[in-house]
């Protein structure tokens, strides 16, 4: 059995080689000529920890080639793994499934007789649905479209593709399942639980799963406001709700919330999509959510000019940390750099440290200032906010920072940082519902 995979971003990417890793011979394609020629040296042109040398050992392997053309595609592989991102539409709440259908339209003509097409996109549901139709009416009999979305993490890609919680197949036909169920065999499938379903309970598994994760994060740091008028500590509150096995720890970290590709788009795409199948009162909580989660960045906004006084203007600040999260240089969507942007915007002199998404960061934000350290970036500070809880910040000691800031005020974005350590050392802290 050999296989494509449409679409080579950090879903793309990590999943070619991982089908590479397990035993199969693999074709990537991509619409990005320089993308294509980077992977197919085996390099990755973004940063995910473990991807590089997994790529580069199947690529030098002979087994994972690249190509642009779909046409190629289809005269190679029997299984179709179609990748491709699905953003948010501008000027819309909805996802813009464009490169979905481009790769179905484009993919379906040069099928061969018994290929499936896997679709792991996160998709509306009833995407797939309209996929299949499109697909059959454009392909050679003996086709099928299936389902199988991915529930990675970034920064953490290549474990959580390799090692699944579980596998979803959205399948129409018991010869689909079976297809399915040879690819992902071993080791992959060995004690993986899998879930066979429809396609539309499929597309809906994913979705409902990020909204879930969105909403744990909204409800801790909606606590954290409650915490925050009365004095209380929303760390104690998590590990202490978290003990509950029905509630679980996870996701219960407050601070700037969340950001990324996926669960801010992921959750406007979902209410959009309930909107038009007429059941949108039924994920109402969800713009809450939202709105929850965009009035963190606010807050820390707000904490920041409080620290100062009440005005930005002028004043230098050092923002620690630009990515999404920790482990990854993708700043889409990010709270971090969203908030230097805002102090920036009210006259503040931002300087900005990431350890590696600094040059994501530039090319999305140009204006503001940019440090190779976090020395570099904290020399003179009035304030500085640590706003992604990489290892390099949450260790940072707070007699070295304290020697080169002009003021000791700090923002612990991500309750990540011990404040009673910061404190001892002379610096006034604020954090996301900590007293
Ligand atoms: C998410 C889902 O976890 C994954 O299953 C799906 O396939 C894609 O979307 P990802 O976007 O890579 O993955 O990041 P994730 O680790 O889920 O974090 C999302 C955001 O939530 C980050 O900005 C993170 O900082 C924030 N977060 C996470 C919190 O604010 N608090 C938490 O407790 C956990």
């Amino acid at each position: 059995m050999r296989i494509s995979v449409i679409g080579c971003g950090y879903l793309g990417a990590t999943h070619a080689a991982a089908m590479a890793e397990l035993g199969f011979e693999v074709l990537g394609v991509d619409i990005d000529q320089a993308k294509l020629e980077a992977l197919a040296q085996g390099s990755v042109p973004f940063f995910e920890p473990g991807l590089e040398p997994l790529l580069k050992t199947h690529v030098d392997a002979g087994r994972l080639r690249f190509s642009t053309s779909l046409a190629e595609a289809g005269a190679f592989a029997d299984v179709h793994f179609v990748c491709v991102n699905t953003p948010q539409r501008a000027g819309s709440q909805a996802a813009d499934v464009s490169y979905v259908d481009a790769a179905f339209g484009g993919l379906a003509p040069h099928l061969r007789e018994g290929a499936v097409v896997v679709g792991k996109s996160t998709v509306p549901v009833g995407t797939a649905a309209r996929l299949a139709e499109l697909v059959a009416g454009l392909a050679v009999d003996g086709v099928d479209v299936a389902w199988n979305p991915e529930f990675l993490r970034e920064g953490k890609a290549v474990t959580d593709t390799l090692h699944p919680d579980r596998l979803v197949f959205g399948t129409p036909s018991a010869r689909v399942e079976a297809v399915l169920r040879e690819v992902y065999a071993t080791p992959i499938g060995a004690g993986t639980p899998v879930i066979v379903t429809d396609l539309a309970t499929a597309e809906l598994v994913k979705v409902s799963a990020n909204a879930f994760l969105a909403t744990k994060i909204s409800y801790i740091n909606a606590m954290a406001e409650v915490c925050d008028a009365v004095g209380a500590d929303v760390t104690v509150l998590a590990d202490a709700i978290g003990l509950d096995k029905r509630i679980g720890r996870g996701f219960l970290n407050a601070g700037l919330g969340f950001g990324g590709g996926c669960l801010p788009k992921d959750i406007r795409a979902f209410s959009a999509r309930a909107g038009e199948l007429g059941v949108g009162s039924a994920v109402a909580l969800l713009r809450e959510v939202d709105e929850i989660n965009m009035r963190q960045r606010q807050r820390v906004v707000d904490m920041a000019t409080a620290q100062l006084g009440g005005s930005l203007l002028g004043r230098r600040v050092a923002v620690l940390g630009a990515a999404f999260k920790p482990e990854t240089d993708d700043v889409r969507d990010s709270p971090a750099l969203n908030v230097a942007a805002a102090l920036h915007l009210k006259g503040a002199q931002v300087t900005v440290y990431d350890p590696v998404a600094v040059p994501t960061a530039r090319r999305m934000f140009p204006t503001l200032g940019y440090a190779s350290s976090w020395e570099q970036a904290a020399t003179g500070a009035d304030v500085v906010l640590v706003l992604t809880e990489w290892a390099e910040l949450t260790t940072l000691d707070p007699a070295a920072v304290g020697a080169v800031v002009s003021a000791r005020n700090l923002v612990d974005g991500r309750n990540c940082l011990d404040a009673a350590r910061w404190r001892a050392g002379g610096w006034t802290v604020a954090g996301i519902g900590r007293p």
